[in-house]
């Protein structure tokens, strides 16, 4: 059996282990922190029995048993084809951790980082075995949104961009590959993009947080879960993206040419959305409504994986 090392065993570390070892690896999850490795296996318990109830997971037993948890660094990486770091995120403790890495896995072995922010370059410039490390950062949480963004730095190896996208894929995600990196990397460009001209409309006194909610909710969001952006536009003209891009192309250009510099969140319209929030969800609601957002994004996978299964005997 294959082996994986994940080091950092909170949120992220976790739930990647699972995704692993439904793929049949063996993992190693370690962390420094023996009270955070203690909590592990229950959390990991929760997610499974979720999986399970779900009909996403047929056999909790074997995936526990693949999962073991450690201290020793060393341990943890010997024999790993894969590392996928998931530590705090804070570029000293990221820098040291990738060091040690270099020195402690096999040569051939791939070093991913799941930093939401941090450019993977800054982790390996000066590392020997740069050309190993590339960053493969997850949506939260990873066993249950499948996008994984792969990003290479300047000096990652052709091939192990490749492996990485191969591994992603064997184990049920979804990488996406960038060609290079650049701040935000694609999914948070794209939501601050979104953000932007939330907070701007919030500012601009044109709507309040509620409805714009409903909007993606029960609109963009909706039919973006089926269709990307490109391939929404492409299908609602009759003769594709040109088609569409002459009937509305001046329009849009039109809406949005004021545009400029992205304006700064302006205070008060972040009070004005913290206080519909807080009318919607008081702060001690959090964790019961962050439950309730897998909840609703599990049963999305089961419908999904239910009409990708459908579509494919369809097409036998
Ligand atoms: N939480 C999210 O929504 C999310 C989403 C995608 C990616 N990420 C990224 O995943 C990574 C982990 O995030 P998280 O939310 O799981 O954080 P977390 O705080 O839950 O877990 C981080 C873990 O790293 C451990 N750690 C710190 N220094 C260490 C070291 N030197 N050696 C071993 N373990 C060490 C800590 O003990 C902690 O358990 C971050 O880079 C974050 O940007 C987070």
């Amino acid at each position: 059996m294959k082996k994986i090392a994940v080091v950092g065993a909170g949120f992220i570390g976790r739930s990647w282990s699972i995704l692993f070892a439904r793929a049949g690896y063996s993992v190693s999850l370690h962390d420094r922190d023996t009270e955070v490795l203690g909590r592990a296996p229950a959390f990991i318990d929760t997610s499974i029995a979720e999986l399970i109830s779900l009909g996403l997971l047929d056999d909790a037993t074997a995936v526990r048993e693949r999962i073991s948890t450690g201290t020793d660094l060393a341990e943890a990486l010997a024999g790993a084809v894969h590392v996928q770091e998931a530590v705090s995120e804070r570029l000293e403790i990221k820098q040291a951790v990738f060091a040690e890495l270099d020195q402690l896995a096999d040569a051939d072995t791939v070093l991913a980082s799941s930093s939401s922010t941090i450019p993977t370059s800054e982790l390996s410039e000066t590392l020997a075995g740069r050309g190993r490390c590339l960053l493969a950062h997850p949506l939260n949480p990873p066993h249950l949104v499948p996008v994984v963004e792969v990003v290479p730095t300047p000096w990652t190896a052709p091939e192990v961009v490749e492996r990485t996208r191969g591994l992603l894929t064997a184990i049920g995600q979804m990488p996406v590959v960038m060609k290079k990196e650049v701040p935000g990397f694609i999914v948070n460009r794209l939501q601050i993009a979104v953000l932007n001209e939330a907070f701007r409309l919030i500012d601009d006194d044109c709507i309040d947080a509620d409805e714009l909610d409903k909007a993606m909710t029960h609109g963009l969001g909706l039919r973006w879960s089926v269709v990307g952006p490109f391939d929404t536009i492409d299908l609602n003209a009759a003769r594709g993206v040109s088609h569409y891009v002459e009937i509305f192309g001046e329009m849009f250009h039109q809406a949005m040419k004021d545009r400029g510099e992205p304006r700064r969140w302006s205070e008060s319209s972040i009070k004005a959305v913290e206080e519909t929030m807080r009318t919607r969800l008081p702060v001690e609601e959090i964790p019961d409504r962050q439950a309730w957002r897998d909840r609703k994004l599990a049963e999305l996978a089961v419908l999904r994986a239910r009409s990708e299964q459908a579509e494919a005997e369809d097409g036998e």
